[in-house]
This record gives C-alpha cells, sequence and structure tokens, in this order.
C-alpha cells in the first residue's frame, strides 16, 4: 500500500422497490431467510432512490456512517454483517491515476466511510431500507473491487434488509426464499427487465410520510409467531401465487397482474390483523384511494396500465386531493421502472 494521504471513492445509486408479492415473515432472524418467495418491481432512481458515497482511506481509524448528514451508529449486527462479507470478497485494486494500489489482505485493516442520503422519507413504508442496503453493498463492491454478481451481491445485501435483495436489479425481480441452512441459496434474480413492460407507469400516493410505528421487522417477528394466517399464507397461497404472477408478467397481462396484486397486498394486511397485537399499517386515507398495493406504511401504490390510464387516474386524485389545499395527500412520485446506476 502506498502513504497514507490517499482516499479512494466511490459513488452509486439504487432505486427502491415495491412488492407485487410481500416478503412478510422470517424462518431466520440472523441471517434473514423469509418464509416465502416474493416478487418487485424495482422504481425510478430518478424518484425514490438513495446515493451512496463509500470512502477508505489509510487515515480512517474506524468504520463510519452518515444517513442524510447524520451520523449513525454502524454497530448494529446488519451493517457488521454485511461489512464483514463484503470484506471477505473484497479484492486487489490497482487505480493508477490516483496511483493507489491496495492488495487484498489490506481490506482487513483499512476502514470505510459511508455517506448515504434517501431522496424520500426515511422508514415510512416505501422500502427505504431496501435502497439503503442494497446501494450500500454494491458501492462497497465496487470500492473493494468484489467479482460477485448482483445476485450474489443481493445475498449480502438481505442480510442488511431483506427486501434490500431485489434491489440490485431492475426491472421485475425475484426473490428466491432458498434451503439451504446458510442462506446461500436465497438470493434475488431478474425476472425481466425494465424494458420488457415499459408502458406500465407506477403512482406513489404519499398520504403520510411520518415514520411509521411498527417496523416491519418487529411486525413481521409478531406475525410469524401469532397469525395463522401467515403459515397458511407462505404454505399454501404465496407458492401458487408466485407462478401466476411470474406468468402473468411475461405475458404482459395486466388484468392478471392487477388481480393477483391486489389480493396479495389485501392478504399481506389481513395478516397483520391477525397479528396479535394487530397492526395498522393504513390509514384512512389509505382506505379511500384507489389503492393497489399497500407495503408496511400508509402509502399507496397505483399502478397503471399504461401513460392514458395513469394520467386519467392523476386527474382523479388531483380532483380530489388538491395539493394546493392542506390535503393528506402532498406529492406524487411518478415512475418508470428503471435500473440500478452506478454513477460511481
Ligand atoms: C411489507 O425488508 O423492511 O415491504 O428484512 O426486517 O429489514 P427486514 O424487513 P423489510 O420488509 C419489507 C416488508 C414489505 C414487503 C416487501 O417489501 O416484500
Amino acid at each position: 500500500m502506498a502513504e497514507k494521504s490517499w482516499v479512494r471513492m466511490v459513488t452509486a445509486q439504487t432505486p427502491t422497490n415495491i412488492a407485487v408479492i410481500k416478503y412478510w415473515g422470517k424462518r431466520d432472524e440472523t441471517l434473514i431467510l423469509p418464509v416465502n418467495d416474493s416478487i418487485s418491481v424495482t422504481l425510478d432512481p430518478a424518484h425514490l432512490c438513495t446515493t451512496t458515497t463509500v470512502a477508505v482511506s489509510p487515515s480512517f481509524d474506524q468504520d463510519r456512517m452518515w444517513l442524510n448528514g447524520k451520523e449513525i451508529s454502524l454497530s448494529g449486527g446488519r451493517y457488521q454483517n454485511c461489512l464483514r462479507e463484503i470484506r471477505a470478497q473484497a479484492c486487489d485494486v490497482e487505480d493508477e491515476e490516483k496511483g493507489i494500489k491496495i492488495a487484498k489482505k489490506d481490506w482487513e485493516n483499512l476502514h470505510v466511510h459511508v455517506a448515504s442520503y434517501n431522496n424520500f422519507p426515511t422508514a415510512a413504508g416505501l422500502a427505504s431500507s431496501a435502497a439503503g442496503f442494497a446501494c450500500l453493498v454494491f458501492a462497497l463492491a465496487k470500492l473493494m473491487n468484489a467479482k460477485e454478481d448482483n445476485s450474489e451481491l443481493s445475498a449480502i445485501a438481505r442480510q442488511g434488509s431483506g427486501s434490500a435483495c431485489r434491489s440490485l436489479f431492475g426491472g421485475f425481480v425475484k426473490w428466491i426464499m432458498g434451503k439451504a441452512e446458510d442462506g446461500s441459496d436465497s438470493l434475488a434474480v431478474q425476472l425481466v427487465d425494465e424494458k420488457h413492460w415499459d408502458e406500465l407507469v407506477i403512482i406513489i400516493a404519499v398520504v403520510s410520510s411520518r415514520q411509521k410505528e411498527t417496523s416491519s421487522t418487529t411486525g413481521m417477528r409478531d406475525s410469524v409467531d401469532t397469525s395463522l394466517l401467515l403459515q397458511h399464507r407462505a404454505k399454501e397461497v404465496v407458492p401458487k401465487r408466485i407462478k401466476q404472477m411470474e406468468e402473468a408478467i411475461k405475458n404482459r397481462d395486466f388484468g392478471s397482474f392487477a388481480q393477483l396484486t391486489c389480493a396479495d397486498s389485501n392478504q399481506f394486511h389481513a395478516v397483520c390483523l391477525d397479528t396479535c397485537p394487530p397492526i395498522f399499517y393504513m390509514n384512512d386515507t389509505s382506505h379511500r384511494q384507489v389503492a393497489y398495493t399497500f407495503d408496511a406504511g400508509p402509502n399507496a401504490v397505483l399502478i397503471a396500465h399504461n401513460r392514458k390510464a395513469a394520467t386519467q387516474l392523476l386527474q382523479k386524485l388531483l380532483f380530489y386531493f388538491p395539493p394546493s389545499s392542506d390535503a393528506d395527500l402532498n406529492s406524487y412520485v411518478i415512475g418508470d421502472k428503471s435500473i440500478l446506476k452506478d454513477a460511481g
């Protein structure tokens, strides 16, 4: 390794994803292994994304991270697991332009600084942890010249937050629950890329940007412990639905896609109500929307068949919830599906 003065930096940008067949429930809390497969659509990074810069320098004496400008602790198991796993994959780095040479073995003693920024409300049920951990792992992989492909990286991002594994790809993505005890086969694969069904328009109706009261982690733990409906869903319902959803996506069959997406969102919220104590993620405004999928928060994700349908839907939304008044609905995020972008 050369002198102490250098800093190597990489910046990456990763969009969030919205599940159309939901992940809800873990069979292993530490490795973050789910009780069922799930499928999501990755959003356009222009609207809901995390931008993360990672830096390494021999002058850093500890790993540190800043989220939206505020320093946060990296002592939690999820961050530690991601950092350990990605360090284990680090390779030699040679940056001739800057005169930096890092040997594989040097990474054990080098520390990183991470600055991450979300362009949307954190922890309001808009999958901020998904974009956050996917971006962190992706950026660190570039920094450390790790050779893993995006599916292999997804298995690392998964250990930060389950849904993060699906943000390593654009388009429609499936998280395969896997069978292995060590979680090595629990990873994300791309079903189709963002061009496959590019007429779809996704509208996110932000009815509340407040931090949700029950985190997904706590909520799903309680559901696993107390909901019989969750057991039935994971064993009987989701396996069939996954196959049907894959077909609907492959054939661009909007009727089946919409029916399955709504049914799965409804069942997920039914599981939340079947949990003891019950979890309420939607508020009254959510129920008034023509909402078609809700994550662990009150915000509606509406998926329109094409731009014409999206325009009509927006006209209705703007009529009922004019943004100029102090209505609950205070912003619109419209995005075509898009891909993970390396801005480094
Ligand atoms: C409702 O991935 O946030 O959005 O793995 O505990 O970090 P942890 O949970 P998280 O849960 C997301 C749940 C969901 C459904 C989904 O995205 O599939």
